[in-house]
């Protein structure tokens, strides 16, 4: 099924290896607040330091525009995985040049070091060669376990590949495993529910799922541009006005797969203190919006839910951030959690609701990726895997 070399497939023993992992991660006041990728990404540094390979890491952290911001550097990532990893972690603040080619060449097997954002040179972002050229000039062989960067076709992410021996690590091969095997070839019924505020974020992903699912459950915010299109009154609610004739164009492709929620919670305002009512699915007043599915929904989706062999979930059924407006997501997280189907979620909300149920041990497959899960579910290919050698 994955088609790619991994680090199991070739030689690391005594070489220096560039690591592409994705350490993104939420930093606040100098400190990592999840630290859920460095941990997924452990598993294949372990495996090669365990063969005397030299680790040279390096990753992207938020989007800095223009040059080096000191909002977005790695440091606090260096320590964090130092303390992970129980050994030092060398830190250079530059992914390229002199000084980044010094610490390369000094370091000794067994040894770890992390480069600054590779997001620090704009060329980054645009492919760039010769970028690319420089980061791969530090190092004998290339290992992407970057997997939620693999859907950017990025100098660290796809150029480096040309310029060195290239394989996968093994979260991206669990990561392609897990949501190819979903998408190529899944156990039926398959089922998948999305969430999430806009439906423009998503089309591709529906189009394809309309392709491949038997069901199609939906919820949060997009589920109300949907209900704008079959001529409902929604309020106050949030609406994607621009997408009502995709809305209209899958709800007609798409009528025997996809769901809608049969009832909703609606609030004067999207806050705690908010008047909150339950309503079936009907005309919403003005001055109210629908911030949640209702629990006839939750129950029927968990029905769906039950009887189903995969399940794919993304993006979150209401507000959930707010207490009141969480019954919906935390209702499916459960249902998700109790199926015995093979369960896959993406997205960072969705993840973060799986978490906070503390049922993360009952999902089959977390993913890390949130654009990249996207991608794949849309059936594209990712240009950081593509670019690895083939077995
Ligand atoms: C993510 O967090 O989804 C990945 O790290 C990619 O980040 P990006 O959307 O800024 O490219």
């Amino acid at each position: 099924m994955f088609s790619k070399k991994t680090v199991r497939d070739i030689d690391v023993k005594g070489k220096k290896v560039l690591v592409r992992v994705d350490f993104n991660v939420p930093i606040k006041e100098g400190k990592v607040t999840d630290d859920t990728r460095i941990k997924a990404a452990m598993p294949t540094l372990k495996y090669m330091l365990d063969q005397d390979a030299s680790l040279i890491l390096f990753s992207h952290l938020g989007r800095p525009k223009g040059g080096p911001d000191p909002k977005y550097s790695m440091r606090p990532v260096a320590d964090h995985l130092a303390g992970l990893m129980g050994k030092p972690v060398k830190f250079v603040d530059d992914c390229v040049g002199p000084q980044a080619e010094a610490a390369a060449k000094e370091l000794k097997p067994g040894e770890i070091l992390l480069l600054e954002n590779t997001r620090f040179h704009p060329e980054e972002e645009k492919n760039d060669m010769n970028l690319a050229k420089q980061m791969a000039s530090l190092a004998d062989l290339y290992v992407n376990d970057a997997f939620g960067s693999a859907h950017r076709a990025h100098s660290s992410t796809e150029g480096v590949a040309h310029f060195l021996p290239a394989v996968s690590g093994f979260l991206m091969e669990r990561e392609i495993q897990y949501l190819g095997q979903a998408i190529a070839n899944p156990e039926r019924p398959f089922v998948a529910i999305l969430g999430g505020a806009k439906i423009s974020d998503k089309i591709g992903v529906i189009k394809n799922l309309l392709k491949i699912s038997d069901q199609i459950l939906i919820g949060g915010g997009m589920a109300n541009t949907f209900f704008k299109a079959q001529g409902y009154s929604i309020g106050d609610s949030l609406v994607e006005d621009a997408a009502l004739d995709t809305a209209k164009e899958l709800l007609q492709s798409g009528s025997s797969q996809l769901r809608l929620p049969v009832d909703v919670v609606i609030a004067d305002k999207a806050e705690s203190d908010a008047t909150i009512k339950v309503m079936p699915m009907g005309p919403v007043p003005d001055g109210w919006k629908i911030l949640d599915v209702g629990p006839e929904t939750v129950a029927s989706y968990a029905k769906v839910v039950k009887d189903a062999k995969t399940v794919v979930w993304n993006g979150p059924m209401g507000m959930f951030e707010v207490p009141e407006f969480s019954k919906g997501t935390f209702g499916v997280a459960q249902a998700v959690a109790a199926s015995s189907a093979v369960s896959i979620i993406g997205g960072g909300d969705s993840v973060a609701a799986i978490n906070k149920s503390g049922l993360e041990s009952k999902i089959t497959h977390i993913s890390t990726g949130g654009g990249a899960s996207l991608e794949m579910l849309e059936g594209l290919t990712l240009p950081g895997v593509a670019a690895l050698q083939d077995k």
